[in-house]
């Protein structure tokens, strides 16, 4: 490594912005000194439709719909009059029923205080909320924040065995805009079975976020829920942690809101800039860009190297790859474009995987996280006259020198502290970053019309079970195998899931599916089913 053309290209592509406590150090990514000259029409344009988006204009065509989590923070740039009173009174309606809970104005069935909150919701509707109440949580949480996120019986129990004696102090926030999705709908329908065995009332526990006319915005209003908060149209699931999806919890576990959407506002305000060396959001979006030769040529590893950042990647993930992981182009063409996004934390990370990166394939650029403050006042020196943080921070450099050494690419974003204000301007930053890279890339950031298709195979499993069941059980005691079953069902040409479901019935109690396995050749089809 040539340390002086490093430190060359350190100085002059350095990103700074004391105010927002923001740095940006791209020059260990290997673009030319020509490369922005080359991207300025391609950025040009990208910050035309940035600002097309901003003022409304239709940026998911497949939905046919408006983009406007940049409003959140900023109601007043919203396209609409309505649509700006909407945003603060649902942000003063939250701060509201928030106060009344933490004042024990509201209370739960029996009386008692609400000190628990257990998050409904998967996917956008749950990752944003649970990265920042993982990175501001303390034991001052006026709220202790739970998270149910999928439909998993055992990490059901697991997540309610915390709050059996508690579910009268528990509040219960049910989340999704679509009001539909099958693993919220099964984990609320566990929880209100839990509160029935407790002889509790749910729907006294019990506040909807979900988009008006919505079939969760029905059951609540029909079960007279405590209360409803509205999630819009134009907010997509993986944008909407600064809605009420994520200011809600957020609030009601202590967090100050406020500070969070003053930092996304003026991190909005700054990646507005059209001169890109003074945008942290585009020049991000331009190392995604070069580093991944703009068809994800190479992965995103993200090295946050701090404890409370590790959702930090989970988050980024999700708002990443659903957003850029797209088949076709704005155009209809087969583009196949998206990043993928790994990692956890340092430096825990370089003891499982920095090996590969060292040494493995160079398929993937770093973005390494630095927090400059260490933790709230003095740390003990521990060995060599140095601090817990000084090694913490030793590893970061270390770590981000040997990348280097080994020719490989990393990023560094710098901030001052883990606070509410410093994660609003992270948010906002990678939000940014997305949005610019889609226009870059030409692709609609803001559906997914893939996810659609596990959905509906499930669907399908669901109903093929149904079926099994059925003639099993008007034929009990009758034994027959996986090709039997088959044709009598109708099903010949889904032998592999039979077995799968009929696998999985014999193994829960409930369904009263069992197996005979057969003794002689290795034939998962010669097994006996029946039902009793
Ligand atoms: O970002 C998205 O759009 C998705 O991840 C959704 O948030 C997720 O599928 C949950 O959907 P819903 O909020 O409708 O339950």
């Amino acid at each position: 490594m040539d340390k002086k053309k490093y430190g060359d290209r350190f100085s002059r592509y350095l990103f700074i912005d004391e105010e927002l406590g923001l740095q940006l150090d791209i020059s260990r990514i290997k673009f030319t000194d020509s490369f922005f000259k080359d991207m300025e029409p391609k950025m040009k344009l990208a910050y035309t439709r940035m600002q097309e988006l901003e003022k409304g204009a239709i940026s998911n065509p497949d939905e046919n719909r408006m983009v406007g989590h940049y409003w959140l923070r900023n109601p007043e740039i919203a396209p609409d009059r309505s649509i700006a009173v909407e945003i603060s009174q649902t942000i003063e309606s939250v701060k509201r029923f928030t106060k009344d809970i933490h004042m024990g104005k509201i209370r739960g069935e029996k009386g008692r205080l609400f000190e628990n909150l257990l998050v409904i919701g998967i996917g956008g509707s749950s990752l944003g909320p649970r990265f920042i109440a993982e990175a501001l949580g303390s034991d001052r949480n006026i709220l202790q924040p739970y998270f149910l996120d999928n439909t998993d019986p055992d990490g059901i129990d697991r997540v309610l065995s915390h709050l059996e004696d508690e579910l009268d102090k528990t509040l219960v926030i049910v989340v999704s805009k679509s009001g539909g999705t099958i693993e919220t709908r099964n984990s609320m329908e566990e929880v209100k079975y839990f509160y029935s065995l407790k002889n509790l009332n749910f729907a006294k526990h019990a506040i909807s976020i979900t988009q008006p006319g919505s079939l969760l915005a029905s059951i609540s209003r029909k079960e007279e829920w405590l209360m409803g908060f509205p999630m819009w149209d134009w907010i997509g699931g993986r944008t909407s942690v600064l809605s009420a999806v994520g200011i809600l919890p957020l609030a009601l576990q202590g967090i100050n809101i406020d500070l969070l959407l003053e930092g996304a506002k003026r991190c909005d305000e700054l990646t507005r800039k059209e001169n890109t060396s003074e945008n942290p959001s585009a020049l991000l979006a331009l190392m995604w860009y070069t580093s991944t030769g703009g068809q994800g040529g190479k992965q995103m590893v993200m090295l946050p190297y701090k404890d409370r950042l590790e959702l930090l990647a989970k988050y980024l993930q999700q708002l990443i790859m659903e957003s850029l992981g797209k088949e076709l182009d704005l155009d209809g063409k087969v583009v196949r474009q998206g990043i993928a996004v790994l990692g956890n934390k340092g430096s825990t990370d370089q003891h499982s995987y920095l090996q590969q990166l060292l040494e493995g394939p160079d398929n993937f650029f770093v973005t390494f996280i630095e927090v400059l403050q260490d933790r709230e006042g003095i740390s003990p020196i521990i060995a060599e006259k140095s601090t817990s943080g000084d090694y913490l921070h030793a590893f970061l450099l270390g770590t981000r020198e040997a990348l280097t050494t080994k020719g490989r690419e990393s990023l560094t974003i710098t901030i001052q502290k883990i606070d509410e204000f410093s994660l609003g301007v992270l948010l906002a930053l990678f939000e940014r970053a997305v949005s610019f890279y889609a226009f870059l890339v030409n692709i609609n950031a803001y559906h997914q019309p893939a996810v659609e298709m596990g959905k509906k195979g499930a669907r399908e499993i669901i109903k093929m079970k149904n079926q099994i069941l059925s003639f099993l059980q008007s034929n009990q005691g009758k034994r027959y195998t996986i090709l039997e079953l088959a044709h009598n069902i109708d099903r010949e040409e889904d032998m592999e899931s039979l077995y799968k479901i009929l696998l999985h019935l014999v193994n829960n109690p409930g369904h009263e599916v069992k197996r005979e396995k057969n003794t002689g050749e290795n034939n998962p089809f010669k097994d006996l089913f029946w039902s009793n």
